[in-house]
């Protein structure tokens, strides 16, 4: 028997359908709500609304699991590469050794960019921050390949495309910030070790492919891989959603994970980590800072809409940087910050009550850093582990015959219905500003 809701407005009764996915999680339909009773919902920052039925992952905040297709994150770091895993993601399955070769060899071929695109990387303002450069130059994509998407082959090379174009971009536009030559991609090399190579070989300084940080950089990317309907996945299906391209939605996806409680939350990190670090001491204060009702200020890398505890990608991230940093002979004084941060928050009654714990991103920057990416990189570094789950939640959106453009509604809180004043008979309005 199906199940219902039922939903008392003064004298109205109106019964909702009940929706329970694969994992037992529920949901009330309301999709006939207004048609029937006049009413909307009132949700600001959609936490308890559900937007779409998705496939693809499956998280439990209460709980700290993470999966992609089923598979948890934890197989997925320990087994799996970055490649891999966007397969998975977009296929549905993992690929067989023929189908991975097959991606491999569609991911180099697609590697090189257009070399007119330098010419904009050249031209954008030394300080300009890579997000910015990253989302205009993906929106720019569209211009050099104005192909229609109209099968599934031509959805697999957008996918391949973007994949491999965007690492490629990014470690460019990092050589150019230096005023260095570009460093192009090189068929031998997989799709890790080519980045890390991208942007830190040199002419003069030629670099050695170290496999253990191949072996991090890869799970750092599987971790970044997907996180269901997040905030830049949101925004891509929203731009989606009213049949703009394909590049100018992950475009404004890119957008919407500069911001610092998003993807820019990693560079955040390392710059209150540091600070700590250069003022000496100073844990105590930024843990009151942060619980303060007269500061703005949060602790960065703390606290997840989903999660209510320890955020299992964080756990897997912490368990690398213990790992690596020591292997590269790296003393990085920032991981003991972080790590006697995060003892001072966890046992303080604040950050208890609140549930906030770790996130993916209170040790990532601390791993990047000790792969020698520059702090302000950061955020692109989470952008490219994205954009594998960007274009798959982008796809399901597209195939979804239920979904429609994306236009949420609102409750006017503003004038009442107020007559036009010609301008010679306005007054001044007194503000308190204008008051002092
Ligand atoms: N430090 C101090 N207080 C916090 C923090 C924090 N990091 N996060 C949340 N709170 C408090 C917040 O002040 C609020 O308190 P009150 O109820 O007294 O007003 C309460 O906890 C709930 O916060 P919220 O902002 O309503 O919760 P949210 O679900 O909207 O916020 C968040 C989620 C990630 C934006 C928030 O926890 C935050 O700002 N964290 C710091 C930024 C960060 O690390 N972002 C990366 C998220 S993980 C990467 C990703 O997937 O995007």
């Amino acid at each position: 028997m199906k199940e219902i809701a039922t939903l008392i407005i003064g004298d109205k009764e109106i019964r909702l359908p009940v929706i329970t996915g694969t994992e037992g999680e529920k949901a009330i339909d309301i999709r006939a709500l207004r048609q029937e009773t006049g009413f909307i919902t009132y949700d600001p920052g959609y936490a308890n609304t559900g937007c779409c039925k998705s496939e693809i992952t499956f998280m439990d905040g209460e709980r700290g699991i993470l999966r992609h297709r089923g598979i948890p994150i934890e197989e997925l770091a320990e087994n799996s590469s970055f490649v891999e895993t966007a397969f998975l993601l977009i296929n549905g399955h993992l690929p067989t050794r023929p189908e991975l070769t097959r991606t491999s060899i569609m991911l180099n071929d697609q590697s090189l960019v257009h070399e007119d695109m330098q010419i904009f990387f050249q031209n954008f303002p030394r300080l300009s921050h890579p997000m910015g450069i990253l989302s205009a130059m993906v929106n720019a994509l569209r211009s050099f390949y104005p192909e229609i998407l109209s099968s599934e082959e031509d959805f697999q090379k957008v996918f391949i495309r973007l994949l491999s174009k965007v690492r490629t971009m990014a470690a460019m536009s990092y050589k150019i910030s230096l005023g260095h030559k570009v460093i192009y991609p090189r068929a031998d090399y997989t799709y890790c070790a080519n980045f890390l190579n991208m942007m830190f070989d040199s002419p003069v300084n030629p670099y050695r492919v170290d496999d253990d940080l191949v072996k991090a950089l890869n799970t750092f990317w599987i971790l970044h891989a997907d996180h269901e309907q997040n905030c830049s996945t949101s925004a891509v299906k929203t731009v989606a959603s009213s049949q703009a391209n394909i590049y100018a939605s992950v475009s404004a996806g890119i957008a919407a994970l500069w911001g610092r409680l998003h993807g820019g939350a990693n560079q955040a990190v390392i710059e209150m980590l540091s600070d700590i670090h250069e003022k000496g001491g100073g844990i105590k204060e930024a843990v009151e800072k942060a619980k303060s009702k007269r500061s703005s200020f949060r602790l960065m890398g703390f606290g997840h809409r989903v999660y209510k505890t320890y955020d299992p990608r964080a756990k897997i991230m912490k368990k690398v940087c213990d790992k690596v940093l020591p292997k590269l002979k790296i003393n990085d004084p920032l991981l003991e910050i972080a790590k006697q941060l995060e003892e001072v928050a966890t046992s303080d009654p604040y950050f208890i009550d609140k549930n906030l714990y770790p996130n993916v991103d209170f040790y990532s920057g601390i791993l990047l850093r000790a792969m020698g990416i520059p702090t302000n990189m950061f955020p692109v570094m989470f952008a490219i582990g994205r954009l594998p789950g960007w274009i798959t939640q982008w796809k399901e959106h597209m195939e979804d015959k239920e979904q429609k453009l994306i236009r949420p509604r609102q409750i006017y809180i503003g004038l009442n219905k107020s007559r036009y004043i010609p301008i010679a008979d306005r007054k001044p309005i007194e503000t308190d500003v204008a008051k002092g």
